[in-house]
């Protein structure tokens, strides 16, 4: 009974997200052929450079005329249109509605969530109805069936759910717009690359060709040797760093790992996994690595092999540690290249670092050994996924051969997911470079008009040079932070300035924390060195 009736409701309530969906794969359709034919130039362009220079340069072909002093190939914000001839060859099929949106790459916007729209995330009760744990359960026999609405019901207040909290959403790194319709089709098969990417299994549906295309460009990218590399397509930047941290743990079971106690959990996971003596280092209020505590740690411990994490961009602050002031401080201490490993957290950042001028280089020309980075992130997807890349020597330390699977267990999971692979591979061919800085010039210029913006109305906040990490005084009331989805900590909250954050919601999230301050007031520091008494102190 609850079935039919519940039906009537959903009926009247779908038509409004179907039509958008609709519109949104038009303009999906329109855009394909153009980009494509751009992304594989840009990307094959890439391939071909050996240098930083030469990424920039074949970067900069694109977009010639765009120039900022702090990104790499900056678009002109207010008119995005006019970038550059060649960027307008490419968008000239865009949807022109989205643009005075601040990220004009609409190829990849399939429902709206880069739009200045802002769905309203008070469900009906119907829908709240549909959502509640007695409908969601699953019936144990044919009574309890009769008593549970209809699945479509559910998917449809579910698919409401998730348009609004997406198109709010400021906290988390995670880069919501994307466009996957065309990889439809491909949801229907059972994609498991299972074993090492470099060596087929018997399982023959796998996507592994698409795998190690998309290893390729991360080695291009992070400047590796041909053939000194290796890597995975993971569940997730955790599996990456639990990854990289084994293949330390392997070369040396007798190293200490040093992180900085800023470091994201999964490296403290690791440490406790693997049952590896942990060093966390103090940092400085800004958030990077306290240089000198690190060099007296290693300097107290130098029988031991070191193992670093370095943090390209920490979780909570953004911060970026200074891989070339902790190599020259290895030298210092005479650290032999064959007693340390470094392994880089990027989870976020180390695929936007390769596009900001002046940013430090990360990359393999340097003596590190193994880079982790989410592919839900700066990349976006629908799965979370990730990528590990190492030196390939490190891995062959791993390795083992399995007569089940006809190919080696190098990886951290057993089957894996080959539709991840195959979403970072198409989001990489469709965006190629250009796709790529395009997105990363907009999260930067964002995050400094967010800035801008806390401190004309006098709030507390940071931003890291490198950053669209925006660390804010924590607001004191608990309902914005949850409809903003803001991370916290302690007494300072963070916004993370994604491809789907546009100046629009930024007003609208600063006029709320105004309304916020006038009604509740502000957050004093909780202790004398908790962290927004270190955003107050000078970086
Ligand atoms: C610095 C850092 N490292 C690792 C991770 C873990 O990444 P994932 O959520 O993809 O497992 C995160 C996640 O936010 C992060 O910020």
């Amino acid at each position: 009974m609850i079935r039919s009736a519940s039906l009537l409701v959903r009926r009247f309530s779908q038509s409004s997200s179907s039509s958008r969906l609709a519109n949104a794969t038009k303009t999906w359709g329109s855009t394909t052929a153009n980009s494509f034919v751009k992304g594989q130039a840009a990307f094959k362009s890439t391939l071909a450079d050996e240098d930083d220079e030469d990424i920039l340069a074949s970067t900069e072909q694109a977009t010639e005329a765009d120039s900022t002093s702090t990104v790499v190939g900056a678009i002109d914000d207010d008119n995005p249109m006019e970038s550059s001839s060649k960027t307008k060859q490419s968008m000239e099929t865009f949807d022109r509605s989205k643009s005075g949106t601040a990220s004009p790459w609409a190829v990849f916007d399939a429902w709206g969530a880069g739009s200045d729209e802002m769905v309203n995330s008070s469900l009906s009760d119907f829908d709240q109805t549909m959502l509640r744990p007695e409908s969601v359960k699953i019936p144990l026999d044919e009574k309890e069936v009769e008593d549970i609405p209809d699945e479509k019901d559910i998917l449809h207040a579910y698919d409401h759910l998730l348009q609004a909290k997406s198109s709010v959403h400021f906290g988390y790194p995670y880069n919501l717009m994307f466009d996957f319709t065309e990889l439809t089709p491909f949801l229907k098969y059972s994609i498991n690359n299972l074993g090492d990417p470099f060596v087929p299994s018997n399982y023959g549906v796998h996507s592994r060709q698409f795998e190690v295309s998309v290893i390729d460009f991360f080695a291009n990218l992070w400047k590796m040797e041909p053939d000194s590399y290796w890597g995975y397509v993971t569940t997730s930047g955790t599996e990456g760093n639990l990854h990289g941290i084994l293949l330390a743990r392997e070369q040396f079971p007798d190293g200490i790992l040093y992180t900085s106690q800023e470091t994201h959990y999964s490296v403290f996971k690791a440490a406790r996994y693997y049952r590896m003596e942990c060093k966390s280092i103090p940092t400085l209020p800004m958030g990077e690595i306290d240089y000198d505590i690190l060099q007296q740690a290693i300097q107290d411990n130098r029988d031991r092999p070191v193992i670093l994490n370095v943090n390209i961009g920490t979780t909570v602050k953004g911060a970026v540690d200074n891989l070339d002031r902790i190599l020259r401080m290895l030298k210092q201490l005479d650290i032999p290249r064959e007693r340390f490993y470094i392994h880089c957290d990027g989870a976020l950042f180390a695929l936007m670092m390769p596009f900001v001028e002046f940013a430090p280089e990360v990359s393999f020309r340097k003596p590190i050994d193994s880079i982790a980075v989410s592919g839900h992130k700066m990349l976006g997807c629908p799965m979370p996924c990730g990528v590990a890349l190492s030196r390939k020597e490190h891995v062959n330390k791993l390795e083992q051969h399995i007569d089940y699977l006809n190919s080696v267990d190098t990886t951290i999971m057993g089957s894996r997911n080959g539709q991840a692979a195959l979403y970072l591979w198409y989001s990489l061919r469709k965006k190629g470079i250009n796709g790529i800085k395009r997105d990363v010039v907009h999260c930067i210029d964002t995050a400094r008009y967010l800035q801008d913006k806390l401190k004309e109305n006098g709030l507390t906040s940071r931003l890291n040079d490198l950053s669209s990490t925006v660390v804010l005084e924590r607001p004191m009331d608990e309902e914005l932070i949850k409809r903003w989805q803001l991370a916290c900590e302690e007494d300072i909250a963070h916004v993370v300035v994604m491809p789907n954050v546009t100046k629009y919601k930024i007003d609208m999230f600063v006029k709320e924390l105004m309304e916020c301050a006038d009604k509740h007031g502000r957050i004093q520091p909780l202790r004398p060195d908790s962290p927004l008494t270190k955003l107050n102190t000078p970086w």
